[in-house]
């Protein structure tokens, strides 16, 4: 069984989860606060592994027309019963694997976003951009919310001696455990990825590490009771997660890459 049927079995919940988890909402505002900082109201945003479309109704609010896609059947079902989903206007939904984009129902995307990890369910980010070359705008922009192979507040657990957990990203993948299916996790490191968009004409502009000291999300219950903590853990991730080798290191990292004019061929 493979990782988009253990999202379509975690869908009917997914929203309720995140609802009153505090380390959650705080990296989804951290996600959307960046990608703030290079999208136009006027923009066409295809979104990959959209989930329950959290994140699109969010910018389709914001004056973004926006493209959802998933390929897990039960968050696509979640996505089409939100009320706002209807009365949204500017909002479509497609069932899209994104490792094998071959036809869309649009073109001419100027944003692709993917957040939380979702294509870290792929080796393979070669035929993702392969797959989505054709479909974009001339100056497109995109933003990927990716895990790496190391994170520092993993590695920090050797101290524990849990040794497992902390080394689990170092091979550059491992099995997750999700509603009872296992799938693998592929974990990509930063340079091969701003690497892979200089591949395609794509220049890296930001890069931003999120859960460097920062609690991770399972970590929600130590947040919680260790408030002033996690706030000084907030305040040191904000001055050290733009820098490198920081940036790299956390649970996850945003990376926004924008097209050379020059190899624009739409
Ligand atoms: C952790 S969830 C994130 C969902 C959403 N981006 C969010 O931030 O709430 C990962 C998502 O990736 C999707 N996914 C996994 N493999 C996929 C694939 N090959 N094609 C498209 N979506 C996929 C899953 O169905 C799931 O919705």
């Amino acid at each position: 069984m493979s990782a988009t049927e253990a999202f379509s079995r975690q869908s009917v919940y997914f929203d309720t989860l995140e609802e009153k988890h505090r380390v959650l909402t705080y990296l989804r505002a951290q996600v959307r606060a960046h990608v703030r900082r290079f999208i136009e109201p006027g923009d066409f945003m295809l979104e990959l592994n959209a989930g329950t479309g959290l994140d699109a109704l969010y910018w389709v609010k914001r004056g973004v027309r926006v493209h959802a896609t998933d390929a897990a059947e039960g968050m696509l079902k979640q996505l089409h019963q939100k009320k706002e989903y209807s009365s949204a206007g500017r909002m479509t939904v497609e069932y899209l694997d994104f490792t094998r984009i071959e036809h869309l129902q649009y073109k001419g995307f100027s944003y692709v976003f993917s957040n939380f990890g979702g294509l870290n369910c792929t080796a393979n980010l070669e035929a993702v951009m392969d797959g989505l070359m054709p479909f974009l705008a001339a100056e497109a922009t995109i933003t990927w919310v990716l895990m790496p192979p190391f994170c520092l507040r993993e590695a920090l657990k050797l101290l524990r001696g849990r040794w497992r957990y902390a080394s689990r990203r170092w091979r550059g993948h491992t099995t997750a455990h999700l509603e009872g299916v296992h799938f693998p996790v592929y974990y990509h490191a930063p340079g091969k990825v701003k690497r892979l968009f200089q591949s395609y004409g794509f220049e890296t502009v930001a890069l931003e590490a999120m859960s460097l000291l920062y609690p991770l999300p399972e970590e929600e219950e130590w947040a919680k009771k260790h408030p002033l903590l996690t706030r000084w853990c907030s305040y040191l991730d904000s001055k050290l997660r733009h820098r490198m080798p920081w940036a790299a290191w956390g649970d996850h990292y945003i990376i926004t890459a924008r097209r050379k004019k020059q190899y624009a061929c739409v």
